[in-house]
């Protein structure tokens, strides 16, 4: 194993449940009408278009472009707004550890976040410089599930999938991985991450002699 293709979002640091929150928010806002928790594993790793596409499906209400266009800004505004207060003590549980191993053995990190506000996370969680790459999701032809930002993240780390492992806490996000060829390894609900070549239901069991002896014997 020679790098790792990090998800950020509810894998990095429990950001996750911001993105839902502020588009529960937007949404009552502008409709007066609630999003049930259900609907939040559609919009985990894809797009904030293809998210904001998915809610106003689930609600059956129809938009114009521009007003689209508006409310995906003004929901990245709330998100923001989260944001603000956000400190390394939101890296989640095992991170932190996993990531010094994985310095300790020379595999080199990174970031394969559909997020724009990536960098500025990683900023604020003081781990932009423990990243050698991180892969720009404005520069990929699709987003999650296609394969793009991983095959994106390896490459800018001079890797081929192949070498590579990825980690992702969501559904299109496993789906992304195991078609860019690098090796999945999810993180949360069986149910959900069914597909995941390696599977642990927290960040807090991350073993990097675990992942490294599962991607050598899938190779
Ligand atoms: C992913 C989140 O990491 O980033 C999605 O799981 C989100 O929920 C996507 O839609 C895009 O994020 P942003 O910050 O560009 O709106
Ligand atoms: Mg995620």
């Amino acid at each position: 194993m020679k790098g790792v293709l990090f998800d950020l979002d509810g894998v990095i640091a429990d950001t996750s449940v911001y993105h839902f929150q502020a588009w529960r928010k937007l949404i009552k806002d502008h409709f007066n009408r609630e999003l049930p928790d259900e609907l939040e594993v559609q919009t985990k790793g894809v797009s904030r278009a293809d998210s904001l596409t998915a809610i106003l499906n689930y609600l059956d209400i129809k938009v114009t472009d521009s007003e689209f266009n508006k409310m995906t800004e003004e929901k990245n505004d709330v998100f923001r707004e989260l944001l603000a207060s956000l400190t390394p003590a939101n890296i989640l549980p095992g991170i932190s550890e996993l990531i010094s191993e994985l310095k300790a053995h020379n595999v080199k990190l990174s970031l394969a976040s559909a997020s724009l506000n990536g960098p500025y996370i990683l900023e604020k969680l003081e781990l932009i410089n423990t990243f050698d790459a991180i892969a720009d999701p404005s520069k990929v032809a699709a987003g999650k599930p296609a394969p793009d930002i991983f095959i994106a993240a390896a490459d800018a780390i001079n890797l081929s999938p192949k070498e590579c492992v990825g980690i992702e806490d969501s559904i299109a996000g496993i789906k992304a991985i195991n078609s860019s060829g690098a090796f999945s390894v999810g993180v949360g609900n069986e149910n959900e991450l069914s597909e995941a070549y390696l599977l642990y239901s927290d960040t807090s069991k991350l073993s990097y002699e675990q992942i490294n002896a599962a991607w050598k014997k899938h190779n």
